[in-house]
């Protein structure tokens, strides 16, 4: 099955993106906005989610209605940055578990290294919302796709906030089975493998360190 790549266009999702990006935004208004700009592409990145029709008494009569069914949903955020998406998105799935998987990017290599990993179970049975606001060189996303695959599910949607042509082609190369989700695709990396203009150290800002 080959996987779409969506680039979110919404009028509401771009500014929300705009303010991210202006370096006087202070942590409690990033924080507030990446968990929104979550819930707006939860919206869209869950517009296919199965439904069946259910029998439920209204006021007036009886109506066969639509109500969501089929598979369970897991929330993965990829620590830690894409914690701070996973609040956005259980808003519209209240009962979807979470599951964590700890990466961060060397310095110097940028290359991704595992230090936590713990998902849900029957996560073979689930369709898997991996999320994490940065797709910068795709290492880290790639990396915890493998991951998720290695325990025996092939239902994941990737959402990002902001991309890097570079990390979005490697991740449709690795996995091009998966759906990807980008609130919006920026113009390249810089030598330090950051996004440009990106939004600077996401995690750093959500969690207000440096
Ligand atoms: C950031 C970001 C992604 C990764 C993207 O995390 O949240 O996980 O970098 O870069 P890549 O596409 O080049 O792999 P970081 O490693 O800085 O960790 P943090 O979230 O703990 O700050
Ligand atoms: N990680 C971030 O948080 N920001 C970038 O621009 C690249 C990787």
């Amino acid at each position: 099955m080959t996987g779409k790549t969506v680039i979110l266009e919404h009028p509401l999702i771009q500014h929300k993106i705009s303010l991210l990006r202006d370096e006087r935004t202070g942590t409690r208004d990033f924080r507030i906005l990446v968990s929104e700009i979550a819930m707006l592409m939860g919206f869209e990145a869950l517009r296919d989610l199965p439904t069946e029709l259910v029998e439920v008494k209204t006021p007036i009569t009886t109506a066969k209605v639509p109500m969501i069914a089929g598979k369970k949903l897991a929330v993965v955020p990829i620590l830690r940055a894409g914690l701070g998406m996973v609040d956005g998105i259980l808003n519209l799935v209240p009962t979807a578990k979470v599951g964590h998987i700890g990466l961060y990017r060397d310095e110097v290599t940028h290359e991704p290294h595992e230090y936590y990993c713990k998902l849900p179970s029957e996560i073979a049975e689930r369709l898997v919302i991996l999320c994490d606001p940065m797709l910068a060189t795709g290492g880290s996303a790639v990396q915890a796709v493998d991951f998720i695959k290695e325990k025996g599910c092939n239902h994941i949607k990737f959402m990002c906030i902001i991309a890097a042509p570079e990390g979005l082609s490697l991740l449709q190369k690795k996995h091009p089975d998966i759906d990807i989700y980008c609130g919006c695709l920026d113009d390249h990396l810089n030598e330090n493998a950051y996004i440009v203009p990106g939004l600077g150290d996401a995690g750093d800002r959500i969690f207000g360190t440096k």
